[in-house]
């Protein structure tokens, strides 16, 4: 099936003359264009943090196109990958019109967004094993469905969806598929990355927020065709990417090594906690895990979250979640944290 992307643009975003930056058309000189203070931040830094950071960001979008094998062009950054999944219905979906279509349980930002942006929810739920139902997501959609969300792995539940349903999905559904890979480096199942080549209405979405260890710098990533992105970097506030932001990340790459060593660690604790988990009588049912967290099925769930939290242990209740009925969601954490987090169970239901 071919597809024509442009034609799923909301239209005024088709229209929009997007907003030029200052440092669109020169970045050196005597820089008096763009009302920065000339005078200098009274921070010390050699990151020139009195000038407005790069619009494009181009050096970081390389040096991740590389990671990820394929091109500049198909990076768009955002704010976290929760700017991306903003963004991309404000530029798909018209509002009070158009849909979106999720399969619960799944990240609940989707849904929150599309509230936001005013965007009609349609729902297939995953089934009993968390997998997709290709043939139902199909038959529900309509014209009016521009975006379809997946997760793999799959938040709340950790499993990867099964690659052949994506596939069927990328290939059938006649709008725009987000796969949403934010713990893709926690799974054995490679990257879709390489696939937006293949697949034009193919986005998808990583996150420097987990298996890097930054959270806390805000850096999300879309992988799609050269035309999605480009609507991405008109849509996008001029400089979303700040300067500290884009430092750290390419610094993190200089620290790989140590990120895979961390990643390692993780999946070295997943196994344990999982197996100590299961040899609780109190726990009913431990999902298999691709990411770093567990959901596991135990009695009274929301009495034991609370006790857990009186004892300074924080997991997430996901109870109300579709198929989650008393599951919580546990974090991986350091070794000396997922032993008082056990222990503390232990205390909790015997
Ligand atoms: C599946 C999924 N996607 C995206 C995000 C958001 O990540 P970011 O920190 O990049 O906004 C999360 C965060 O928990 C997530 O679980």
């Amino acid at each position: 099936m071919s597809i024509n992307i442009e034609s799923l643009v909301r239209e005024n975003i088709r229209n929009l003359t997007p907003y030029r930056s200052a440092r669109d058309d020169f970045d050196s000189g005597t820089l008096l264009d763009a009302n920065e203070n000339s005078y200098g931040s009274p921070i010390r830094s050699s990151l020139n943090l009195h000038r407005y950071p790069s619009p494009t960001q181009d050096q970081l979008r390389d040096r991740i196109a590389e990671y990820r094998d394929v091109e500049r062009e198909n990076i768009f950054l955002g704010v976290g990958s929760d700017e991306p999944i903003d963004l991309l219905m404000r530029i798909f979906c018209n509002p009070a019109d158009d849909s979106i279509l999720i399969t619960p349980p799944t990240y609940g930002m989707y849904k929150v967004a599309a509230n936001i942006n005013n965007i009609e929810i349609k729902s297939v739920e995953l089934t009993d094993k968390f997998q997709l139902k290709p043939d139902e997501i199909i038959g529900e959609a309509d014209e009016k469905t521009k975006i379809l969300f997946l997760c793999s792995p799959n938040n709340p539940t950790g499993n990867d969806l099964k690659r052949t349903d994506i596939l069927k999905l990328v290939a059938k559904f006649k709008g725009i598929v987000v796969v949403d890979e934010a713990y893709i480096d926690f799974s054995k199942q490679e990257s879709m990355a390489p696939f937006v080549q293949q697949y034009p209405n193919l986005v998808v979405l990583q996150t420097f927020s987990k298996a890097f260890g930054l959270a806390g710098i805000r850096l999300g990533i879309a992988i799609s065709n050269p035309m999605v992105i480009d609507y991405m970097l008109r849509v996008k506030a001029p400089y979303n990417i700040n300067k500290l932001t884009a430092d750290t990340a390419l610094k993190a790459f200089d620290e790989m090594e140590l990120a895979k060593f961390n990643i390692n660690a993780i999946l070295d604790e997943r196994e344990y906690i999982a197996e100590q988990l299961s040899h609780s009588n109190a726990v009913k049912k431990v999902y298999p895990s691709n990411a770093n967290f567990i959901l596991f099925k135990i009695e009274n769930a929301k009495e034991v979250y609370r006790k857990l939290a009186d004892r300074g242990i924080i997991v997430r209740y996901r109870g109300n979640e579709p198929l989650c009925e008393d599951c919580l969601r546990v974090t991986i954490g350091m070794p000396d944290e997922n032993v008082k987090f056990l222990k503390a169970l232990k205390e909790i239901v015997g």
